[in-house]
């Protein structure tokens, strides 16, 4: 099994059995349109059963680094190997900073390496950008944090190999879905408190008309024939906005949210139109 390659706000390690148990047997297409950190798609398509595979989000740079790994793996793994920063603040500033002025497309390898050590030395693995893009996530200060290994980046390499990467809203991409198909909705949560804000990971955020754009997403999925999952935190708009389809209650253990002190079993839904 491929472990994800970044940690990421939302990332469903803790839920893969549940998930993994309420997949349908079959499909045509796999796709995924709130990427992240990738952790179901990693995790099925190592056994792979010859499907295709499309993933997407709205994060640019998180998008770039997939390609990036699929594409470039000799000159990322080059990269990482030659990484001039350690685990000191100082360092962690100055990668930031330079990750910041960095053009992704102009220099894919840099960006996406940076983009791993800034994952693994900042405060909880958090991706958030100021309102300028900027990404603002203090140092870490962990005592030993670890960028993934040579092996674990090309096998993740030749994971994202079959798919296809795409950038841009869910709402998009997802209009290629057709009868067969099965796509997995992993959304940002809904804030629980004022204080726990899990929405912060892209610059427009996801509040209520996003979960409502996104049910009606599900709707014409399900009126065009495709099979879906989606997780998500239990609350009663989301029950209500997912009323009709069946929605089954879960424990999950949810390790990061805005200060970090909130860890601790949630209840998690899965919603699943078959
Ligand atoms: C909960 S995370 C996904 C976690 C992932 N399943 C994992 O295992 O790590 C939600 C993702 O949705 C993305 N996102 C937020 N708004 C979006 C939108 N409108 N369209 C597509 N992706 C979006 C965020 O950038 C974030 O990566």
């Amino acid at each position: 099994m491929v472990r994800p390659l970044l940690k990421w706000a939302g990332g469903k390690r803790q839920l893969l059995h549940e998930l993994i148990s309420r997949m349908p047997d079959g499909f045509n297409t796999y796709w995924e349109p709130f990427l992240g950190g990738a952790a179901l798609f990693f995790n099925i398509s190592e056994s792979d059963d010859g499907h295709g595979y499309v993933l997407s989000d709205i994060n640019p740079t998180l998008c770039l680094f997939y390609q990036t790994v699929r594409d470039r793996t000799d000159d990322l793994l080059g990269y990482v190997s030659s990484l001039k920063y350690g685990n000191s603040s100082p360092d962690y500033y100055e990668a930031r900073m330079r990750f910041n002025i960095l053009d992704g497309k102009k220099e894919p390898v840099e960006k996406s390496g940076l983009l791993l050590y800034l994952n693994r030395h900042c405060f909880n693995g958090l991706y958030r950008v100021n309102s300028k893009g900027e990404f603002n996530v203090p140092f870490g200060s962990y005592i030993s944090p670890k960028i993934p290994s040579h092996e674990h980046i090309l096998a993740a390499s030749e994971s994202l190999k079959k798919a296809k990467i795409l950038n841009g809203d869910f709402l998009e991409v997802i209009s290629g879905a057709g009868k067969g198909d099965f796509v997995y909705f992993d959304p940002p949560y809904e804030p629980i408190s004022k204080s726990s804000s899990f929405t912060a990971y892209s610059k427009e955020g996801f509040g209520r008309g996003q979960q409502e754009r996104l049910s009606k997403v599900m709707k014409e999925l399900d009126r065009k024939g495709a099979l879906f999952m989606l997780s998500n935190s239990g609350n009663s708009l989301l029950e209500e906005l997912y009323s009709g389809f069946r929605i089954i209650k879960v424990e999950a253990r949810r390790s990061i949210n805005s200060n970090g002190l909130g860890r601790g079993s949630v209840r998690e839904i899965i919603v699943t139109n078959y």
